[in-house]
């Protein structure tokens, strides 16, 4: 199989989490959050390198904390794909994989599934279904209830073909607002999504609860 490099994008504020120091820095379980899953992909064998994006004022200490033969540290962006984009242009595998560092407890057993996917597809992303009933709404007042059986909770890890890559930040920068991911890129430009099984365990750390969830959930041993 052709090479895969890892991009782990670790340069957002953490807003919604309400913290000072940026979210990927935030301690769990004695140990920046952006460890857990930087640890998971050292351990992997298939993946040779790992680019890590981080804030521009952290860079050097994120030198200091992280460094490894495997590990390359760059400043991110004011925008996910901004952050995304400078990672992808660090690696030069016909491959990367994109994931979040906000969510710690991705598994070697999800990083297989996604990179089966190179057989049948330029772009995939690993994705959970919908289990809670999903509803429209106008202020206080309930519209109508969505066919969840269409629908996914979209994760990461994400994988794309390197080479596709520059067309999507391109047009990233022409739209009136951020992309979430570069699946929506890729999709815009008309490569097909594959969708790989993620595990409900790999959700991303939004919140103070979801912090403490976390904690609760590496004191039990769920990692
Ligand atoms: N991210 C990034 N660069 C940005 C924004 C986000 O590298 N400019 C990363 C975050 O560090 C995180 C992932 O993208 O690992 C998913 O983003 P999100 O959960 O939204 O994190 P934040 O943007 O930090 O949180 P918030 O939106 O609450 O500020
Ligand atoms: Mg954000």
């Amino acid at each position: 199989m052709e090479q895969c490099d890892a991009v782990i994008v670790a340069a957002g504020s953490g807003t919604r989490l309400g913290v000072t120091i940026p979210k990927a820095f935030v301690p769990l379980g004695g140990k920046p959050l952006l460890a857990h899953s930087l640890e998971t992909f050292i351990a992997y064998p298939e993946i040779d390198r790992i680019v890590l994006v981080v804030p521009a004022g952290l860079v050097d200490r994120a030198v200091d904390t992280f460094a490894d033969d495997k590990v390359a540290v760059v400043a991110g962006g004011a925008e996910r794909w901004e952050s995304v984009r400078n990672g992808c242009l660090a690696s030069d595998a016909p491959w990367v994989l994109v994931h979040d560092a906000a969510r710690p407890f991705v598994t070697a057993s999800v990083i297989d599934a996604l990179l089966v996917m190179r057989n049948r597809f330029d772009c995939a992303f690993t994705a959970t279904p919908v289990v809670d009933t999903i509803r429209t709404f106008t202020g206080d007042t309930a519209g109508k209830t969505v066919d969840r059986s269409k629908l996914v909770r979209v994760g990461t890890p994400q994988l794309f073909r390197s080479s596709l890559l520059p067309k999507c930040f391109d047009l990233a920068a022409t739209l009136p607002s951020p992309p979430t991911d570069e699946v929506f890129l890729m999709q815009q430009i008309g490569i097909p999504a594959g969708i790989a099984r993620g595990d409900p365990k790999n959700f991303k750390i939004t919140t103070k609860e979801d912090l403490e969830i976390a904690e609760g959930m590496l004191r039990l041993g769920m990692k």
